[in-house]
């Protein structure tokens, strides 16, 4: 099997890479990466020399681009990682989003159209729902809790999530889904969360905590998400949605804590910041679906996978020092100085 990866120069697809050439030996892995500020080819270094992976810089808005490359790998499966992904940038830039997230994944599934009905596959998120309450614990996003998006970020992924779903009613376009919960692992960008909170600590500097940390996420260590993903393209039902999640629940306060006690640093770094705009509280997956029908579960404790994430960044540290010693820093200043 030849199967397309877009967005593989990023963090989960990157891992899912990394994931599926050792699980699957036989096949043929083809990533096509824009390499934006997200992008990374050191991720991929670890594969570059491998047979079956190959290696375009593409993006997926590209359409004369995508089609010569279909034609010329004949691909059997897609799966869309590609995004714009980060809820901080869409809300001060919406526009590249939109074209990236929703023109693109057009774009890719015309493709998939036009060479043969192939099977496609869009990487989603739980944040298509909204947000639930704090004082709800109850209350868990299931495959039917209705689209009801806050941010630009997730508003886009929504947009293509319904084409996705039209594509399949409308032209029979073999397509599933899946939403999952927030990643953390290896070669995650250090804008988002748990590895900003890691390189802030590790250098000594504030950690800057939007409004009163009370959010919260319910974290998914990044490879049992490539695990169901993997599972979703060999075994889901087709037009159908996965929702994908761990029952991990935490406050963003709490993590930042685990994380400066297992660094061995001190709470002082702790700096609280004008609250995000929209701000999702609490985001909660029911993984019911993907477990009954696949056997899917998450294989590795939060407890684990925090110290094994935080081992990586100990260990890989020419990895994120290149990133935030670079055009991050504009970032940083921009988005933090005098929050
Ligand atoms: P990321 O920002 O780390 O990586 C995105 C990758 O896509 C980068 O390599 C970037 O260069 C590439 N890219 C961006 N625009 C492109 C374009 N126009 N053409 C080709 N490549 C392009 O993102 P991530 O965290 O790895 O997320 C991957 C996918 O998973 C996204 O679709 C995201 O919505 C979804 N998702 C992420 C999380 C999470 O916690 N990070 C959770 C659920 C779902
Ligand atoms: P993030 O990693 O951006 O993921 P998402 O917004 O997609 O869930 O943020 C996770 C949570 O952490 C979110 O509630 C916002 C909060 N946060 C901070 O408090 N400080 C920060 O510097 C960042 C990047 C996020």
């Amino acid at each position: 099997m030849t199967i397309i990866v877009t967005g593989g120069a990023g963090f989960i697809g990157g891992n899912f890479i990394h994931y599926h050439l050792k699980a699957h030996p036989e096949d043929r892995v083809v990533c096509i990466d824009k390499l934006t500020y997200a992008g990374n080819l050191s991720t991929l270094a670890p594969v570059k020399d491998n047979r079956n992976f190959r290696f375009y810089k593409l993006d997926i808005c590209d359409r004369e681009g995508v089609y010569k490359l279909f034609e010329e790998e004949k691909p059997d499966a897609v799966i869309n990682f590609a995004a714009e992904s980060h809820v901080d940038r869409s809300i001060e830039n919406p526009e590249i989003f939109l074209q990236t997230n929703i023109i693109g994944t057009a774009t890719m599934m015309d493709a998939c159209r036009k060479y043969g009905n192939i099977r496609y596959h869009q990487v989603s998120t739980d944040e298509v729902y909204g947000d639930l309450p704090l004082d709800r614990p109850d209350l868990f996003f299931t495959e039917e809790t209705p689209i009801h998006t806050s941010s630009p970020y997730s508003s886009s992924k929504a947009g293509a999530d319904l084409l996705v779903l039209a594509y399949h009613r409308t032209y029979g376009l073999p397509v599933t889904i899946s939403r999952c919960s927030n990643n953390y692992g290896p070669y995650h960008f250090p804008e988002k969360l748990i590895p900003l909170m890691i390189a802030n600590c590790l250098n000594d500097k504030p950690l800057p905590v939007y409004g009163e940390g009370l959010n919260v996420r319910d974290w998914l260590y990044v490879e049992d998400h490539c695990k169901a993903i993997d599972l979703i393209v060999r075994k889901g039902r087709i037009g159908e949605v996965y929702n994908v999640g761990g029952h991990n629940e935490m406050k963003n306060i709490d993590i930042v804590k685990l994380i400066i006690k297992e660094l061995g640093k001190d709470e002082t770094l702790i700096t609280y910041v004008t609250d995000r705009k929209g701000h999702d509280l609490r985001y909660a997956i029911d993984p019911t679906k993907i477990h009954n029908e696949l056997g899917w579960l998450p294989e590795t404790k939060f407890a684990d996978g925090i110290k094994k994430t935080i081992r990586w960044y100990l260990d890989n540290k020419s990895w994120w020092e290149e990133i935030i010693s670079g055009e991050y820093q504009n970032y940083y200043d921009k988005m933090y100085s005098n929050r």
